[in-house]
């Protein structure tokens, strides 16, 4: 945490949502369910897009139950498929009428060794590409809703990262560290080179590291990681107050104006150097793009 942040009080607003839309990705769990019930008190319709329909429906039941709101459904998404990317996008485009914030949320962190359906390395699959495709398939609705927000969870951990332009699948080696890291620094460029697309238009883009926070996302870690986690616990957030910066980049009104930026602790604050690069953003768009087989200028 930056040294200034550490003497601000906790970021709160009353502002209200009611009549504006939102989905969440990955929000059956963790620091998604928070934002998801934190925005359904705030009056909008959440929904929530999640690859396991049974966790989904019991956290519908639950955000419903704390939110007083009952305008929230779900909707299965699996991140890891296009071909579920592209029906989840489809079925939102068609039932629809407005899409006012995107929250990018949902991940995997330092899982073995796997693919997703269209064979990328399930981080940067999931992570980032799931997410850019996402995007792109409901831009043109976010576009028709504006002023709408496109926010984006990433993580500190983009800081170690570099993007793997000629190996970014892992083929050659992986790490499954540097991997999710580099999963991440895509997340910071994806929101930065977005943005630069969007001028003009009213939707405004954002990025974010959520603090370190007791979620399911260390469920891959090995035995001495996990007793670390343990010793470091007392250090840590809860998922509610891990929610709180995406929460802030969803419906700050200062933010209004401010489009492709990085933000930890309800604050905006320098991401790395990479993260700055445009010509990396460039590469990385290109390379999205040609493995998505999308034209997206
Ligand atoms: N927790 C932290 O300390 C921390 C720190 C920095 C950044 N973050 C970022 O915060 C975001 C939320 O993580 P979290 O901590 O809340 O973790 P979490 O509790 O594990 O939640 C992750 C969510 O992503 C979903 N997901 C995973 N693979 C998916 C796929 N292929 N398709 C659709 N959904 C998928 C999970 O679904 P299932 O429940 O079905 O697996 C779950 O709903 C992630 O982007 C993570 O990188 C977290």
């Amino acid at each position: 945490m930056p040294f200034s942040n550490m003497f601000r009080a906790a970021w709160s607003s009353e502002e209200r949502l009611d009549g504006k839309t939102v989905v969440i990705t990955g929000a059956n769990t963790g620091i998604g369910k928070e934002t998801a019930i934190d925005l359904s008190k705030r009056g909008a319709r959440v929904i929530i897009a999640c690859r396991d329909m049974e966790k989904a429906k019991a956290a519908v039941k639950e955000i419903i139950e704390s939110s007083g709101n009952d305008n929230v459904l779900c909707k299965k998404l699996d991140l890891s498929d296009t071909k579920s990317i592209r029906e989840f996008a489809e079925g939102i485009n068609q039932d629809e009428a407005k899409l006012n914030i995107l929250i990018n949320n949902a991940g995997v962190m330092v899982c073995p060794y796997g693919k997703t359906a269209d064979g990328f390395e399930m981080q940067i699959g999931v992570n980032h590409l799931g997410h850019f495709l996402l995007t792109y398939l409901l831009l043109d609705l976010i576009k028709k809703s504006a002023p709408a927000r496109i926010v984006t969870v990433s993580s500190l951990a983009h800081s170690w990262g570099s993007i793997y332009l000629d190996d970014i699948n892992s083929e050659k080696s992986y790490d499954k560290s540097k991997a999710y890291s580099q999963s991440k620094l895509a997340n910071v460029l994806f929101t930065r080179s977005l943005a630069k697309r969007l001028e003009g238009t009213g939707v405004t883009t954002y990025s974010l590291h959520p603090g370190v926070v007791q979620t399911d996302l260390f469920r891959h870690l090995n035995g001495p990681q996990r007793c670390f986690m343990k010793v470091v616990s007392p250090f840590t957030k809860n998922s509610v107050q891990g929610a709180q910066t995406t929460i802030y980049c969803a419906v700050e009104p200062k933010l209004a104006n401010e489009t492709g930026g990085y933000y930890s602790d309800c604050a905006p604050t320098s991401p790395s150097r990479k993260a700055k690069n445009d010509e990396l953003a460039q590469k990385l768009w290109d390379l999205s793009c040609n493995m998505l087989s999308i034209t997206w200028d």
